[in-house]
């Protein structure tokens, strides 16, 4: 029998740290969905004293995941600790995650505090954690540049504490693999309590050795990975899921663990992650790009042909690609069409949100004869995008595009109670389009990103569309679907202005107290 290795998914806390990735409640839940879908076994849902709404998404993300254990970031210190603990309150099973740094430089310059008091106030944050969970995670910050012998004296400390789970982070990135398997090795020998907490990796891809120190970790006695849809996170990002979970899987002559995740739902998470924070996959991505199971040059298609073992080490259905099935057409009923979207792990919460589903789905197959997963995921989530926007909702949009004339589009919106309209041209339809949504709303935002990508194949497929707007050093991302992309456009415009309008001040887990 094969270890089980952990996966805890940081996609919605470090993954949020990317500049630009930030994420409303609404959002976080819809991942951590995926995640528990695909069985990750905890996802770190946030930290919640950073502002108001990390509290509530995390609070959120504990009341709707009942299969994963949902875990909240906390320093060490009383505050964000009885924070994480009320947030956690609702979930089935919590986790609170405290950390303090260990490295000289981070004691000595960002903390000003003594080793003394940092094994002090890391062992007062872990009893303190355990009064809300007996399920208590504390990382040395930094420990990839921690002194041995202090970490040995820290960790020991807390797992006497009561914690349960060591999580060693390569915070900034320097570690190789060697090395970082071999510190691992070493703490899990010489710290006398070891037997007692299962120990993680949390690696950051600053030299792009993310992966490689996770799985050097794993040979060398780490049970448990933190790990990203895509390799979201702070600067250069955090080791990616997809990679680490399908390493571990194809090379099980190799690795002495097995992951519990459903690979299956690897793809469709890594799309709902890109598509949520506008953050593109590049088509050599491993495993999650589009060019992952492609093969161009004439031998390897030949190779493939004759027999797939001879170029592919994994199958693209094994991680979820699929081979964009027909699902559903115009002629399909309503059972065949609630028993697809089950499938999907779609659930309506009542009858009139299914009719409102399948209606949608009908006016869709109307203009897109053959509906595949992919349109039927796109289609509930901009049904949830649409309930999304409070203030700002589009009502019409009419553009006229002309060789050798200048587009112009008429944009009708309701905003609050009122509709009002405005006609603006641009040097293109979707430039005309976001001209007149931006006479009416006047919102002084920056467009910083503009994305469209085909949910499916063909000339017929859905469009999607990412926007990124900033406004005083605040960044959202904003969605939207449909077949015409210039209205897919205009609703992932609108969809970004709904959320600038309510800014929020957060405080960051690396940067000293708030
Ligand atoms: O990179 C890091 O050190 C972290 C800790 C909070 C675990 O993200
Ligand atoms: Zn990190």
């Amino acid at each position: 029998m094969n270890d089980r290795l952990v996966i805890f998914d940081t996609t919605l806390r470090d993954g949020e740290q990317s500049p630009g990735a930030s994420m409303t409640k609404d959002e976080k839940v819809r991942i951590a969905t995926a995640l528990e879908r695909m069985r990750v076994d905890v996802i770190e849902a946030g930290f919640p004293i950073a502002s108001p709404g990390d509290f509530e998404a995390v609070q959120a993300v504990a009341e709707v995941v009942r299969d994963s254990t949902v875990c909240g970031l906390a320093r060490a210190l009383d505050k964000d600790i009885d924070r994480a603990g009320e947030a956690l309150r609702p979930a089935a099973s919590a986790r609170i995650h405290t950390f303090i740094a260990t490295s000289p430089i981070h004691m000595e310059k960002k903390l000003r505090m003594s080793p003394d008091q940092v094994v002090e106030q890391a062992v007062k944050a872990v009893q303190r954690a355990r009064r809300y969970t007996d399920n208590v995670e504390f990382s040395p910050e930094d420990a990839g540049r921690s002194e041995l012998d202090f970490l040995c004296r820290i960790i020991e400390a807390v797992i006497d504490a009561g914690a349960s789970t060591i999580n060693i982070p390569d915070t900034v990135g320097y570690n190789v693999p060697d090395q970082f398997g071999a510190l691992i090795e070493q703490l899990i020998q010489r710290i006398p309590n070891a037997d007692k907490a299962i120990f993680s990796v949390h690696c950051h891809n600053d030299l792009g050795l993310a992966v490689a120190n996770s799985l050097a970790a794993v040979l060398r006695g780490a049970r448990q990975v933190e790990c990203t849809i895509n390799g979201l996170g702070e600067r250069a990002g955090n080791a990616a899921l997809e990679e680490v979970v399908m390493a571990v899987k194809t090379r099980r002559d190799v690795f002495p663990c097995d992951t519990g995740i459903d690979t299956t739902q690897i793809v469709p998470t890594s799309r709902l992650v890109s598509s949520i924070t506008g953050f593109a996959v590049q088509p050599n991505k491993a495993i999650v790009g589009a060019n992952a199971f492609a093969h161009e040059s004439g031998i390897h298609q030949d190779g493939v042909l004759k027999s797939r073992e001879t170029y592919e080490i994994m199958s693209a259905e094994d991680v979820g690609w699929s081979a964009n099935r027909m699902v559903l057409g115009k002629h399909s009923g309503r059972n065949a069409f609630r028993s697809r979207m089950q499938e999907l792990g779609i659930e309506f919460d009542s009858e009139e949100a299914l009719n409102a589903a399948f209606a949608s789905f009908k006016l869709l197959a109307d203009k897109k004869h053959e509906i595949y997963d992919e349109d039927l995921i796109a289609l509930v989530t901009d049904a949830s995008l649409e309930a999304e926007n409070e203030r700002i909702k589009l009502v019409s949009l009419k553009v006229c595009s002309e060789t050798g004339e200048t587009p112009q589009a008429q944009v009708t919106l309701r905003i609050e109670d009122s509709e009002c309209s405005a006609t603006a041209s641009g040097s293109g339809p979707v430039d005309a389009a976001f001209r007149a949504i931006e006479d009416l709303v006047r919102s002084g935002t920056e467009l910083q990103l503009y994305s469209v990508n085909a949910i499916t194949s063909g000339t017929d497929a859905q469009g999607e569309v990412t926007v990124r707007l900033e406004k005083g050093g605040r960044i959202v991302n904003g969605q939207g679907a449909d077949t015409d992309i210039v209205i897919a456009s205009a609703k992932a415009y609108i969809n970004a202005l709904n959320k600038i309008v309510k800014p929020e001040q957060r405080a960051h887990p690396q940067l000293g107290d708030v």
